[in-house]
């Protein structure tokens, strides 16, 4: 495998204007999302939903990838086309949740650990035969006065590590994904130093497992108040402690970050990647790789209705257009308001 196949697939992935649906919610995660909305967690409305979103005509000008879930990469579209190929006829490109989910970390409270190393180089061949050209592998960090303990910051960054070596000797492209909670009453600043300390970990396990930094992406959390701490931090404020974050301790060599929303309302994480995107221009390309920023006014819209799928495929168009828009800075709140037709 080309390294340089890589880069070209990690760099389509953030081509401008464009970043990544996330769609690999685990059957579990989905059914809160359904629960929501009043929709019964079975494989026909998990198949119905799924091709609700990837079906919306156009919404390919602003999505370039989706990461789908091991269920959903084996499933096929309503009119029998097997979704990787759907994407791929739109020129979309399909990633895979290869993670196995955060678990208890032994002897420490509190923390967890991501497991699904054992089988992945197996697992990660199917994959691309399936058609998966990225794939991602999701760590989490609480925040609080003790936490996270350095234990849980570097074991993850091992898991990491040895994901993201695997993926690239399998010819996929490993979006490393350490997300810190945002949960709490914790400062920006607290928020600040334990993203600092986590990328830093991060990019020196990538470094020593010897993976090509050129050849992935990461997605982290914007650097936030915590969601219930007193008077929180304003839209300029997050973008500029963001930055500094991102400018100390990620490579230039990194093609792109692509931020998860992590329970951001959809309308601050556009908001917040359009005001670091507005600073730029940056070493890397800044997008979304967003689940429920993206997909909220969509599910919304939906409630699991057949006479409902075309107004959740506008809603969902209309979010991705203004994600699309924020990706060059030139998101404005007044398009909130601009009617979303497909
Ligand atoms: P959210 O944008 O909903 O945080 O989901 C992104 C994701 O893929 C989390 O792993």
């Amino acid at each position: 495998m080309a390294h340089n196949e890589l880069h070209d697939i990690a760099r389509a992935i953030v081509s401008d204007g464009k970043g990544i649906l996330a769609a690999d919610e685990s059957t579990g995660t989905i059914k809160k999302r359904f629960d929501s909305i009043g929709v019964e967690n079975t494989e026909p409305n998990r198949q119905a939903y799924r091709d609700l979103l990837f079906t919306t005509p156009g919404v390919e000008e602003y999505i370039s990838g989706v990461i789908l879930f091991d269920e959903t990469i084996r499933q096929n579209a309503l009119d029998g086309t097997p979704f990787p190929k759907l994407l791929e006829s739109k020129g979309v490109i399909p990633g895979i949740k290869v993670d196995q989910g955060a678990k208890p970390l032994a002897l420490a409270e509190g923390e967890t650990i991501t497991e699904g190393l054992d089988g992945l180089r197996e697992r990660l061949a199917e994959y691309y035969g399936l058609g998966a050209r990225f794939a991602k592998w999701r760590a989490t960090y609480s925040i609080s006065d003790e936490l996270p303990s350095e234990y849980c910051i570097w074991t993850n960054a091992h898991a990491l590590a040895r994901y993201a070596a695997l993926c690239q000797e399998a010819g996929i492209v490993p979006i490393v994904e350490p997300e810190i909670l945002q949960e709490g009453t914790h400062t920006i600043e607290q928020s600040y130093h334990v993203s600092c300390k986590v990328l830093a970990a991060l990019y020196t396990e990538l470094s020593d497992q010897r993976v090509d930094i050129a050849g992935t992406l990461l997605k982290p959390n914007m650097v936030l108040s915590g969601y219930d701490a007193a008077n929180r931090a304003g839209v300029d404020e997050v973008a500029e402690w963001s930055l500094k974050c991102y400018y100390k301790h990620v490579p230039a060599a990194v093609p792109g970050i692509v931020f998860l929303s992590g329970g951001q309302s959809d309308e601050d994480a556009t908001a917040h990647l359009n005001a670091m995107n507005a600073k730029g221009p940056h070493p890397w390309k800044l997008s979304f790789s967003y689940g429920r920023a993206l997909q909220a006014p969509a599910l919304k819209a939906w409630q699991g209705k057949p006479e409902q799928v075309e107004a959740a495929k506008r809603a969902y168009y209309h979010r991705a257009k203004l994600n699309g828009a924020a990706t060059s800075g030139l998101y404005a709140p007044e398009m909130e308001r601009e009617t979303a037709n497909v």
